[in-house]
């Protein structure tokens, strides 16, 4: 009997995202000794397509009876996609937000690390870029803006549109004591990321990670200003171990730390609950201009793969195997578009995806 794995291969280039990381989890299972069970679950416009809704209620059911979801990415062209016709609610991205919620994914990890290999396609000056960086965004993803009441109204010919900013101190507690445990892994140290200088649930957060901390005498914890957190992504980007921030600040934040690593299609990520399971996905979109002609980067998705290997599934020497093979066909100096530099072989996706498992 397999893992059972729900998958959502998703719009755009999610569906060829997807196929590649299946190529490697099934070599690294035929390698390490472990089978995973896939059923595919759509969402999305995928979803919108098929049933008029971006999430069925069925399709959460079955992603809460499996250890993990592998997920692509979902989303159109907001300019030409008839998705974005569809009230806000019935859009792709409302399905994704629906099932973080349905599922309690409240920790999304995003980390961040310069490749040695890929110093070229950095885009910052080179004596910042020589110190390398290895960073992990710890993002609280079932709170905040995304989730508060929202509303538009007009009076008097005047329309006005209203988001709400709000966390209470257990949502805060949960997603700090996350960061401070992933530290404890890494170099300990949190830089836990608000605007205190003008938010009320800034200063709530600050408080309650101030009184987390004094759990871990062994991790240092240092506050800084978002709009200060954005500039130094890219002055100083090796001062950064955890990022501990809010929903909408790690959104941000996230998409500028994954551009200095060279692209966005390097970045993996998992959403997680208080128990093993996780939803695993790239931290990049859909990217539809690109869809269906093979030159999408699958390495996102396929390290995405690996951290569930890790997190969900206790296969670190397999999710170990699969790191392993990515970093080794960078020094092989293959590259997809997005990242290729002059004396590297361009490679299409599915190329990419049978050369890491060739070194799984
Ligand atoms: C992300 C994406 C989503 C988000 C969108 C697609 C709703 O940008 O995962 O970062 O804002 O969370
Ligand atoms: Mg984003």
């Amino acid at each position: 009997m397999g893992h059972k794995i729900a998958v959502i291969s998703g719009d755009g280039i999610g569906p060829e995202i997807v196929a590649e990381a299946k190529k490697v989890l099934d070599t690294a299972g035929k390698k390490y000794g472990f089978e995973l069970d896939y059923t595919e679950v759509l969402m999305g416009g995928a979803s919108i397509d098929v049933h008029g809704v971006p999430l069925t209620e069925e399709a959460i059911e079955t992603a809460k009876s499996s250890e993990a979801v592998l997920m692509g990415s979902i989303g159109g062209d907001a300019k030409t996609s008839p998705w974005y016709q569809l009230p806000a609610k019935l859009r792709p991205e409302a399905g994704l937000l629906k099932i973080r919620k349905a599922l309690n994914l409240f920790a999304n990890l995003r980390p961040a690390y310069l490749y040695e290999e890929l110093r070229a396609a950095c885009p910052l000056k080179e004596e910042i870029s020589a110190a390398g960086f290895d960073m992990l965004i710890m993002r609280e993803l079932t709170g905040g803006l995304y989730f508060g009441a929202r509303s538009t109204t007009e009076k008097d010919g005047v329309r006005t549109a209203v988001d709400t900013l709000s966390y209470n101190e257990n949502e805060i507690r949960r997603i700090a004591i996350k960061g401070f445990d992933i530290a404890r892994k890494r170099r300990r140290k949190v830089c836990s990321v608000d605007k205190a200088n003008v938010l009320d649930s800034s200063r709530l957060w600050r408080s309650v990670v101030e009184e987390v901390a004094k759990d871990y005498p062994d991790v240092t914890l240092e506050h800084m200003l978002v709009d200060n957190c954005a500039m130094q992504l890219v002055r100083d980007p090796a001062q950064f171990d955890v990022i501990l921030t809010e929903n909408m600040f790690g959104d941000i934040l996230s998409d500028e730390a994954s551009m200095v690593t060279g692209s966005i299609g390097m970045l993996s990520s998992a959403s997680l609950n208080e128990t093993k399971f996780g939803l695993y996905e790239p931290s990049h979109g859909s990217a539809p201009d690109i869809a269906g002609q093979n030159i999408a980067n699958p390495i996102a998705t396929i390290l995405s793969a690996a951290m569930m290997l890790r997190y969900s599934l206790d296969l670190d020497e397999a999710a170990d195997a699969i790191e392993g093979a990515v970093k080794q066909v960078l020094a092989d100096n293959y590259r997809t578009g997005d990242i290729w530099s002059e004396g590297c072989t361009k490679t299409g996706t599915r190329e990419m995806g049978d050369l890491i498992a060739q070194r799984v």
